[in-house]
């Protein structure tokens, strides 16, 4: 099949709109990430969407919307729901619903919750609008890739399986949005993003839990609560390992590793503060943003990460973020791009 990467324009929109719906797959440009959709309440072309990303079944899948009126023919929304949708909708937040039984059992992988959000990039909204349809979508990344923030990612891991690409530019967040669960008890965040626990509390007036897996891997027999959460995610072909302490120590801890796996004849580099760059100038360094500025860490994370494929890293060692704000959706995808490896400096 033959990929079109097209700018997004009223053609291009009309297009997308019409293989959307005769059950077509096209890969749309978000605030967050680049998603993958296809019409949600057709089952054949949900389907199609898990083979082409390479996805297990188990993982359920976000609708995205543009009007709160779709959530009608979808599922019931709590009154909890409600102050949250007019604080950060449209943007980066999910929020699961119980649904309806008009939402396949394949979208929501027979979970009983449906999560949805409204994205608030203009192209996604004018393609919603267009098609006027429910459009489920996954990031537009093959499985266990890192997730695409620019059309030329979504065609490196989508050419020849899907038949559009409409492009957006660069994503503004960088990560994929916060899933919000309201479903079971208090609210609880199964995966951190753009909207933070701190900005979902001053909204909700109570506190927001996190899942327990969020910065540690599941244990053997813990139940996952957001399916997502089971998978190797967000990994590099390359071993990453993060190095936590103090300033100075870190700085002289990444460059002691890099040059030991040097040594060994491994491609190696160090990802680091922009403040770092110089000190760490001989370690082959990636400015992974400032340490000041988290929402420009998540932005550059995920285009970081594909690089360190493409350059063909073999190892690689990286500073951390203290896990507030955003900097929590950062380490929590560091941390899955590390497996959880931590050095102490
Ligand atoms: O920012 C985003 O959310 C992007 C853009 C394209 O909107 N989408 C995205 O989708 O990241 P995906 O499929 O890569 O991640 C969806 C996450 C998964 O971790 C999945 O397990 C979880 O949401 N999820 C979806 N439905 C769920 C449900 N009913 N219960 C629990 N977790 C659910
Ligand atoms: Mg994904």
């Amino acid at each position: 099949m033959e990929t079109l990467l097209l700018p997004s324009n009223e053609e291009s929109l009309s297009l997308a709109a019409d293989l959307l719906r005769s059950g077509q797959l096209v890969a749309f440009p978000t605030e967050t990430v680049y998603g993958l959709g296809a019409n949600a309440l057709d089952p054949d072309a949900v389907l199609s969407v898990f083979a082409a990303k390479g996805r297990p079944a188990d993982n359920p899948l976000i609708v995205h919307i543009h009007d709160r009126s779709q959530l009608n023919g979808l599922c019931a929304v709590p009154d909890a729901a409600l102050p949250l949708m007019d604080a950060f909708w449209p943007g980066p937040l999910t929020i699961l619903f119980e649904k309806f039984p008009a939402v396949p059992d394949v979208v929501t992988a027979g979970l009983p919750t449906v999560a949805v959000r409204m994205p608030s990039h203009p192209v996604a909204a004018a393609m919603l609008r267009t098609c006027d349809l429910p459009v489920a979508a996954p990031s537009a990344n093959s499985s266990g890739r890192p997730s695409p923030t620019l059309a030329s990612h979504v065609l490196e891991d989508m050419q020849g399986k899907i038949p559009l690409i409409l492009d957006g530019g660069p994503c503004d967040v960088g990560l994929e949005s916060t899933v919000l669960d309201l479903c079971h008890g208090a609210p609880t965040i199964l995966r951190p993003g753009g909207v933070t626990k701190e900005m979902l509390e001053s909204v909700l007036h109570t506190e927001v839990l996190l899942a327990g897996s969020i910065l540690r891997p599941l244990k053997p027999d813990e139940k996952a609560l957001s399916p997502g959460m089971r998978y190797k995610h967000y990994a590099p072909k390359g071993q990453v390992t993060l190095v936590e302490g103090d300033a100075e120590a870190v700085v002289a801890r990444l460059r002691e590793l890099y040059r030991q796996e040097v040594a060994l004849g491994r491609k190696s580099c160090v990802l680091c503060f922009s403040e770092h760059m110089d000190v760490l100038r001989d370690c082959c360094p990636h400015d992974i943003g400032s340490r000041n500025d988290p929402r420009e860490i998540a932005h550059r994370l995920f285009n970081t990460l594909r690089a360190l494929d493409e350059e063909g890293m073999e190892s690689v060692f990286s500073e951390v973020v203290p896990p507030e704000g955003v900097g929590l959706a950062v380490m929590n995808r560091l941390g899955r791009a590390a497996a959880f490896r931590v050095i102490q400096a």
